[in-house]
């Protein structure tokens, strides 16, 4: 036997075939360790590449980037406020038709995540929007880093911290329950965040758009544990403004005038018929304060879809053309 297999080992061809298997055993051997060393190494550096994305590091708040960057969810907040009104009917389908969510999130008290009112029922009514709705619960905070909120403006405090926090935990659109959507927003989605900050003023919390892990976002937060529970915009505007963006305005896309969020604009809501709204992304209504800003509002102190077909300023045409995209007088015929 053993005999045999030095006969055979002697043939030098086979020498030579093992000879020529045992090199490109070791050279495949060589190989494969490179390449998995390679992979890893690339591995390692994409894992590094999107941490950094993240993390903002470099990020030009100028350009943005060339992909978006915060998911397209519109984020509502309402406390203490189970009833829809016509307004509330108006802003959401504004933000539906004009911006085209792939979702809302209204983040609610409202107990068993219930609404009422004929607003929200014509809302169910509306399937392809309804389908886009999810309703989560979540209180009012009633206090920030031990410091109690002010309980005259508990819901409105606490909603200046809630809508910070749910920015850092979903990312998205934020807006104001009386925000109208006039065009897409989607040129926002590639910032880390795009807030209002116009010209001389403190920033403006009434649309956020932002991913969850915009560097400005915990700032902002951390920025309460110095909590002025007497002075109404302090934490919500002034302090972030005047203590983070002032030395660091690299962190925001900063949008002026855009986002109609100054008073002047609104203003001109009820008062100036020529007024070219459709030249912003959004406007702030302000409805609770039209009471002294709409020098006619005791000829309509509340609005409806009968009352906005006669209303002459630029609010009647923008509530108009809700009531007509949405079909709403369809369902109302078939009473409600
Ligand atoms: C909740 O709303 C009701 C009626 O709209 C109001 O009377 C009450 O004061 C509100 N609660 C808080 C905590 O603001
Ligand atoms: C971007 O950041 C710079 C500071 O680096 C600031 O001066 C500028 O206003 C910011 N631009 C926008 C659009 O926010």
């Amino acid at each position: 036997m053993r005999r045999g297999m030095l006969l055979l080992l002697r043939s030098s061809a086979l020498r030579n075939l093992l000879r020529t298997s045992a090199f490109f055993l070791f050279f495949g051997t060589v190989l494969m360790m490179a390449s998995t060393l390679l992979e890893g190494t690339f591995r390692a550096f994409r894992e590094l590449r999107h941490e950094e994305e993240l993390k903002f590091l470099y990020f030009n708040n100028e350009t943005g980037t060339d992909h978006f960057i915060v998911p397209n969810i519109i984020h509502l907040i309402r406390f203490n406020k189970t009833e829809f009104s016509f307004v509330d009917y108006i802003c959401t389908q504004a933000a539906f038709r004009n911006h085209r969510p792939d979702h809302f999130y209204i983040h609610t008290d409202s107990p068993g995540g219930k609404f009422r009112g004929k607003y929200w029922e014509l809302i169910e009514r509306d399937l392809e929007l309804r389908s886009r709705i999810r309703i989560l619960p979540l209180e009012p905070p009633s206090e920030i880093y031990g410091q109690q909120l002010n309980p005259e403006w508990r819901l409105y405090h606490g909603g200046d911290i809630a809508r910070i926090r749910t920015m850092m935990k979903y990312g998205g659109i934020y807006l104001d329950n009386d925000v109208y959507v006039i065009q897409n927003l989607d040129k926002y989605r590639k910032f880390e965040i795009a807030i209002n900050w116009d010209e001389g003023q403190f920033l403006g919390t009434q649309v956020i758009i932002a991913n969850r892990k915009a560097r400005f976002l915990p700032l902002w937060l951390d920025s309460y544990r110095e909590y002025h529970p007497e002075i109404w915009y302090y934490n919500a505007g002034e302090r972030p403004t005047v203590e983070i963006l002032y030395k660091h305005p690299e962190l925001v896309h900063r949008v002026k005038v855009q986002f109609g969020a100054d008073f002047d604009l609104s203003y001109n809501l009820y008062t100036y018929k020529e007024f070219d709204w459709r030249a912003l992304d959004t406007i702030h209504l302000m409805i609770n304060h039209r009471h002294y800003m709409d020098p006619y509002y005791n000829v309509t102190p509340f609005f409806d879809e009968n009352v906005v077909k006669n209303y002459p300023y630029p609010f009647g045409g923008m509530a108009r053309e809700m009531v007509a995209a949405s079909g709403m007088e369809n369902f109302i015929d078939k009473k409600i």
